[in-house]
């Protein structure tokens, strides 16, 4: 079978970049007859982000609803909350402890941080976290747990999973083929899907259109997206159109190609948004009735997530990390 696994970091509201870039491919990967797949929600990830517990478990809570709302059938895959199983906290550790330091250095976000910090002139590490700098130790131990092949995520991420790869392999040198080698599966289409301000859509730059936005505020957003000065009746580029790669991400070819002749035949900016809008309405409107009724029933999701990881655990994790800590040397807990 093909173990398919992704995570979402509960850090906020799930927006449409999530949603096409791991939710979306998720979704259809595990409806693949050979797949196993692993879905859950990244809550340690969180705290790297955010030190606000009221927010993590309000995310927690939409973003576990927005995965099933999106088609998850909890009896056919995986899914659980991170924190849920303490042997991925224990596994960060064994791979913390390969992991070279020198490879984290050139991790993107915290070269991200450390450029942030040189152009203020300040400290290269000034108030940058150890949390932040070991945020892809704790990832790999994520994939590398359930020996996950496929991971399904927006381009950003690779980076990440090239990383779990380099130190799944260095502990397979030192003790054995205990992990298989994950690859990263990022559909070409949306690999970076860009928000209202035409950057990448991300809780970081507050450019998101949350996934279920109610229709009202969707519609207010998209009128929102950054364009050009072009007016009605002028020819308009597609090629780094925000509007244009937004509606790409939701439309089939042939749409696509419709909408690019559109373009070309110089449609006013009001009519193109309009026509994004129901091109994402009409795709995110029956998910979004599901969504506003699981998130009405807190408790039933927590008892989803509980048996999800009780099960994963039982099956999974635990023979695992006793395994793992057999192979470098510790004790037997069991
Ligand atoms: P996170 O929470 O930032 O994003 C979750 C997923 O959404 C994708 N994504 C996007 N895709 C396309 N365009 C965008 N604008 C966009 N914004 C977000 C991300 O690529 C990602 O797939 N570290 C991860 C969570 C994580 C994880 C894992 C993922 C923790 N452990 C193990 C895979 C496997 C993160 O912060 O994603």
């Amino acid at each position: 079978k093909t173990r398919v696994l992704t995570g979402i970091t509960t850090s906020g509201t799930p927006h449409l970049g999530n949603y096409v870039g791991a939710i979306r491919p998720a979704i259809a990967a595990s409806r693949a007859p050979d797949a196993e797949s692993f879905y859950f929600l990244a809550d340690y990830h969180a705290l790297v982000k955010v030190a606000e517990p009221a927010r993590v478990q309000r995310s927690t809570l939409e973003i576990a609803a927005a995965w099933l709302a999106c088609g998850l059938d909890p009896s056919k895959v995986w899914f659980y909350r991170q924190s849920d199983i303490p042997e991925i906290p224990e596994l960060t550790w064994f791979l913390t402890c390969v992991a070279g330091k020198g490879l984290l250095n050139r991790a993107h976000a915290y070269k991200a941080a450390v450029d942030r910090n040189r152009a203020e002139q300040l400290d290269d590490d000034a108030g940058i976290t150890a949390g932040l700098f070991m945020y892809p130790v704790l990832m790999a131990a994520d994939i590398l747990l359930f020996n996950a092949h496929k991971v399904p995520v927006g381009r950003d991420q690779v980076q990440h999973i090239e990383m779990a790869r380099d130190f799944g392999q260095r502990f397979n040198h030192l003790y054995g083929e205990h992990f298989t080698l994950p690859e990263a599966a990022v559909e070409e289409q949306v690999a970076t899907l860009p928000g209202l301000d035409g950057r990448k859509m991300s809780k970081s730059y507050d450019n998101t259109i949350p996934l279920f936005a109610p229709r009202a505020e969707l519609k207010k957003l998209i009128a929102g997206i950054v364009t050009d000065s072009r007016a009605p009746g002028e020819a308009k580029g597609t090629e780094g159109s925000a509007l244009f790669q937004l509606y790409q991400a939701f439309a089939s070819s042939e749409e696509t190609a419709t909408f690019a002749q559109d373009f070309a035949d110089g449609i006013g900016w009001g009519d193109a948004k309009q026509k994004l809008f129901e091109r994402i309405d009409a795709e995110v409107a029956p998910l979004r009735d599901k969504y506003e009724a699981l998130i009405a029933k807190p408790a039933d999701i927590e008892a989803i997530l509980r048996d999800g990881a009780a099960r994963l655990r039982a099956q999974y994790a635990a023979p695992t990390l006793a395994r793992l800590r057999e192979a470098v040397g510790l004790r037997d807990l069991s």
